[in-house]
């Protein structure tokens, strides 16, 4: 059966492990100027129905370093699902590529595209998750604390794809993941009910973000209004003011907290930029893990085809 990465719980605990020991071999060869290229003669369709920095440079760039050819596509050309279904569109695509990546708005669509398609779909962000950024994330808590294990984590903000892709985590590695957000900004409840029933971690939400700061290894935020939401900001920020990421917040966690934000941020918003910029930011870091991360991620999902 075709692996996909459409959640981040397609992957078991063990597989986000050999993700993380992978990604970091990949790292280590690109600053040696040694990597290999095991993607030779595989091509790749990015279908993007969202803007995007991060996500499209670093799978570009990526799958190049490895030897495979990207190839952007945008709904000016597909139009996915209304110059054709979505059915047709993933029986095409099966037969020039060997991986569809998307990025859309319905995260139905996306498990659509799956359903018909017989090379991997990976979910390059959802309105439901983001699976390849919470890759990237807790690959840069393991290189910046030698483990992605029982790290107290604390999400500030808006209940979005983050929030839930950070839930998804928790259901596979044991944290204790605290969600300090507005009870009208809350994140999926499915996947918050999910999280708590599984019982591998602990989950913790609240409306009290100082209690919530308090002792953490991690520090998480996001915008708080996602894309495709912006005209929300105004009601958005009015609701999420006192979760603002500031150095007040940042007092409250352990000194050698790791402040953590899948960018782009708005600053002066969700984030001051003495925190952005501070000594505990490892913001750029996430960013540039980005491609490590899905380099793994690519990989793993390819060998066993
Ligand atoms: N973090 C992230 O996905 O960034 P982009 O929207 O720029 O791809
Ligand atoms: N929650 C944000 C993440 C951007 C990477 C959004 O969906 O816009």
């Amino acid at each position: 059966m075709t692996k996909d990465l459409l959640q981040l719980t397609d992957f078991s605990s063990e597989e986000i492990h050999r993700c993380m020991s992978l990604s970091a071999e990949m790292k280590a060869e690109v600053k040696s100027g040694t990597f290999r290229k095991p993607l030779a003669d595989k091509a790749f369709a990015m279908i993007f129905h969202k803007p995007s920095l991060r996500t499209r440079m670093s799978f570009e760039v990526g799958i190049a370093q490895l030897g495979g050819t990207p190839m952007f596509v945008t709904d000016a050309e597909i139009s996915l699902g209304k110059r054709e279904s979505v059915h047709d569109v993933a029986k095409v695509l099966s037969r020039y590529v060997d991986g569809i990546l998307i990025r859309t708005f319905s995260h139905a669509q996306v498990e659509e595209l799956a359903e018909h398609a017989s090379v991997p779909v990976v979910n390059m962000l959802t309105d439901l998750t983001h699976p390849c950024q919470v890759m990237a994330d807790i690959f840069t808590v393991y290189e910046k604390k030698g483990t992605i294990e029982n790290q107290v984590v604390t999400y500030l903000g808006d209940g979005n794809n983050m929030t839930n892709s950070w839930l998804n985590l928790a259901r596979r590695i044991p944290m204790e993941l605290r969600i300090a957000t507005n009870p009208n900004t809350m994140p999926d409840p499915g996947l918050l009910q999910a999280a708590r029933e599984e019982g591998l971690s602990k989950i913790v939400v609240t409306d009290d973000p100082r209690e919530a700061c308090k002792g953490s290894d991690v520090l998480y935020t996001d915008v708080w209004a996602s894309m495709g939401q912006k005209d929300q900001a105004g009601s958005k920020a009015d609701l999420l003011q006192r979760f603002q990421l500031n150095q007040d917040l940042l007092s409250m966690a352990k000194d050698d907290c790791l402040v953590m934000h899948c960018l782009p941020a708005e600053r002066g918003r969700e984030i001051t930029d003495e925190v952005m910029d501070g000594p505990n930011s490892v913001v750029f870091d996430e960013a540039e893990n980005r491609m490590h991360a899905q380099k793994g991620i690519l990989c793993m999902l390819l060998e066993n085809r």
